[in-house]
């Protein structure tokens, strides 16, 4: 038995300080804006099956082991691969899944934050009544004035960058706990409500039939298939440490098994609702579903347009947006600051500002992507394309591959049964079997797919 380590970073004050903490970081721009666009571009229901299928079957287990790492190692993610490999007398190497785990952290967040930066910039729009009686053109119009203005983007980067590294900088658990208490549940009451506006208004039958009816002519490109897996492990905030970092911040007794099935299921019902609160106005309005990253923000101001008090409401759901997407931002950038006060004895705060440097120059290629170097493409896709091909459909399941065989192959069984502390041994082993062979082979066969191999 190893002797119990504590974080010098702090600790979560309860399990549901977890839950929250992790939903927050689990929910953000990928259950509402990325997973409707994919799903659009994607063709609908056999796309949703797989991911659910991914979500299930590699999702979940790599949570729960990635949560155990965390918690056993109590560092931040390159310290703890480093240390349990010792212990468990493997090779250090280990350490460079955390290292590439940071670096996807910091591909993510450098285009994450200019896309919240697009919701912060609606928060204003909505708020002063721009799409008050739009048609779907003008709404349309809107979007495209925006993205095509570098220095708006920019300015609207920056904020969200300033807004995220500040809560980073106080510590995670007295800047974010307090915030995602509230917010989760106002983010799933006014997304109820667009669901509620999308029935009633909305073509929901055609929706719910876009969404939920495979036709698996239209999925079975390799690709199409990889983008489901890879969206599994970026919903879920997977693969790069993210969900390990919060892990080591978690009260020994706490049962993972129950804290990541709680944090995957809410995750998965706002992806949904999100979907059933866009897809119906698609319809509705003769849309293209496969219209791309644009697609939330060119249909649901049409909605808000149209209600009551749809100003009101317009802006509270994109302001509620731009919470969800702070609170996962911060957890992408928590790795890299917790290792650099371990290792480098700064302060949170110097860590801080230099991890949001580094963020903000990276993002700019980004920035540029949608005006100013839209023509520069490498494969046919721009440089944000690029940045979230790269990290969504590779770095993670790469990185979420590894967590597996590292959990499942290399630490010893016993070493993980008691960490992962089951009250049922059926359970563990299911979940053992889960991690040792269906994610890995799961994860292999979704990449020979790919690459056109099978
Ligand atoms: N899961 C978040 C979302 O859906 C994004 C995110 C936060 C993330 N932390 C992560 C993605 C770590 C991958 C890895 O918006």
């Amino acid at each position: 038995m190893v002797k119990r380590r504590t974080s010098i970073h702090g600790q979560w004050s309860s399990r549901l300080a977890f839950i929250l903490a992790a939903t927050g970081s689990a929910v953000g721009l990928g259950n509402i804006w990325k997973f409707p666009y994919i799903t659009g571009e994607n063709g609908g229901g056999a796309f949703v099956l797989v991911y659910l299928l991914c979500i299930a079957l590699i999702g979940l287990p790599v949570m729960m082991a990635e949560i155990m790492l965390g918690r056993r190692g109590r560092q931040s993610p390159i310290n703890t691969m480093r240390l349990l490999a010792e212990e468990e007398g493997k090779n250090s190497f280990w350490k460079y899944l955390g290292w590439l785990g940071m670096l996807a952290g910091f591909l993510i967040l450098s285009y994450y934050s200019v896309i919240a930066g697009w919701a912060l910039a609606y928060v204003f729009r909505t708020a002063a009544g721009a799409f008050t009686g739009a048609t779907a053109d003008g709404v349309d119009s809107i979007f495209a004035q925006l993205v095509a203005d570098p220095e708006r983007l920019l300015a609207w980067h920056t904020i969200f960058l300033v807004m995220t590294m500040m809560v980073v900088a106080r510590g995670v658990r007295s800047g974010l706990e307090r915030a995602v208490r509230f917010l989760m549940p106002a983010l799933l009451g006014l997304l109820l409500l667009l669901v509620g506006y999308a029935m009633a208004q909305g073509q929901f039958a055609e929706g719910l039939r876009f969404m939920f009816k495979p036709d698996f002519s239209k999925l079975l490109s390799g690709d199409a298939v990889l983008v489901a897996m890879g969206h599994a492990f970026f919903t879920l905030s997977l693969g790069m440490g993210a969900i390990m970092m919060y892990g080591s911040y978690l009260p020994a007794k706490t049962s993972i098994a129950k804290v990541s099935i709680a944090v995957a299921v809410a995750d998965t019902l706002v992806a949904l609702m999100a979907g059933l609160a866009i897809f119906p106005i698609v319809f509705a309005y003769g849309l293209d579903p496969a219209e791309g990253a644009g697609l939330i923000f060119k249909t649901l101001p049409i909605a808000f347009g149209q209600m009551p008090a749809g100003t009101l409401f317009g802006a509270l759901f994109f302001v509620l947006l731009v919470f969800a997407a702070w609170s996962s931002a911060i957890s992408l950038i928590e790795p890299a600051v917790a290792w650099l006060v371990e290792n480098h004895g700064v302060s949170r705060v110097y860590a801080s500002v230099w991890c949001g440097l580094a963020v903000w120059l990276i993002g700019l290629g980004t920035v540029f992507s949608f005006n100013a170097w839209s023509g520069f493409k490498v494969f046919g896709m721009t440089i944000f394309d690029m940045l979230d091909y790269l990290t969504s459909n590779i770095m993670l399941p790469l990185g979420g591959l590894f967590i597996a065989i590292f959990s499942a192959w290399i630490m010893k069984k016993a070493s993980v049964r008691e960490e992962l502390d089951m009250r049922s041994s059926g359970a563990f082993d299911y979940w053992y079997i889960l991690v040792r062979f269906v994610t890995p082979i799961g994860v292999v066969l979704v990449f020979l797919r790919a690459i056109n191999v099978i």
